[in-house]
């Protein structure tokens, strides 16, 4: 579904994507995992156009999509939630939501056309109140960004990406600053989100989230792969277990 081949982005002397190559399949929970500073986020933002590579070619379901603006792969299917949330400040949950539903319906201008704009309004509405609904955040559509808790804002920003009825879902750590709580509410969520037919890439730092919802697991180590592989085998790999396993024990 998302093929990166040997990507590589260097921001001045540092190479902080290194011939970097990984195949997303349809329908699974695959997890990038590896220390601060590995090229994740990087790696997130390149493939949503927001960082142009020096190298390398990246096709979803076929299609070149360095060929596209940042705008326009949202279009094609591909959504994401960011590391430091980026929700709307000035706009209430609803609105923010919303937001994400607006690219649904510019998916194709002819579902707008067709409709009156009551009609489209109406469904638009629905479908905000309909996510809400799912991510248990209902009573807090009225409610600003800086009037939430962490926990309810990162579940906010996971119903905006969700609302504009991605494939694809990329997820820059969505359990950080989590508690254990929260954290299972996460898993849960991912988990059902991906039920539903979404195709989740999956940035994470807590070991219990990816060992618990990963189909398979690719470890990126200074901008390079250094394993790839299920949960059970990446939690044996002794490369991984030093560069990575092994760091977080110590810390
Ligand atoms: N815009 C930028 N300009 C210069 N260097 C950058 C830029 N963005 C990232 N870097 C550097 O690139 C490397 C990879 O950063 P990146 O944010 O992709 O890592 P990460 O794997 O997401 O780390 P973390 O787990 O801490 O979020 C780091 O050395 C970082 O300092
Ligand atoms: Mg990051």
């Amino acid at each position: 579904m998302l093929e990166i081949n040997d990507v590589t982005v260097s921001f001045g002397g540092l190479k902080a994507v290194n011939n970097f190559s990984m195949s997303v399949k349809p329908g699974e929970i695959h997890s990038l995992i590896g220390p601060n500073g590995a090229g994740k986020t990087t790696l997130f933002n390149t493939v949503t156009r927001i960082i142009e590579p020096q190298n390398g070619k990246i096709e979803f379901k076929g299609e070149n999509l360095l060929s596209l603006n940042a705008n326009d792969v949202i279009y094609k299917g591909i959504s994401r939630t960011f590391q430091n949330l980026q929700l709307f400040q000035a706009m209430n949950v609803f609105d923010n939501i919303y937001s994400g539903i607006i690219y649904l319906y510019n998916k194709s201008i002819f579902s707008i056309l067709s409709k009156s704009r009551k009609n489209y309004e109406e469904e638009a509405r629905e479908r905000v109140l309909e996510i809400a609904e799912i991510f248990e955040i209902k009573n807090r559509l009225a409610s600003f960004p800086a009037q939430l808790p962490y926990g309810i804002l990162k579940r906010v920003e996971l119903a905006r990406a969700i609302a504009s009825d991605p494939e694809l879902l990329l997820l820059d750590e969505p359990a950080a600053g989590l508690n254990n709580y929260e954290t299972e509410e996460i898993i849960d969520i991912i988990k059902m989100v991906n039920e539903k037919g979404k195709t989740i890439l999956l940035v994470e730092h807590d070991m219990n989230v990816v060992m618990n919802v990963s189909n398979i697991i690719t470890v990126m180590n200074f901008g390079q792969k250094i394993a790839e592989g299920v949960p059970e085998e990446i939690s044996k790999n002794e490369e991984v277990i030093k560069v990575y396993l092994g760091e977080e024990e110590n810390a």
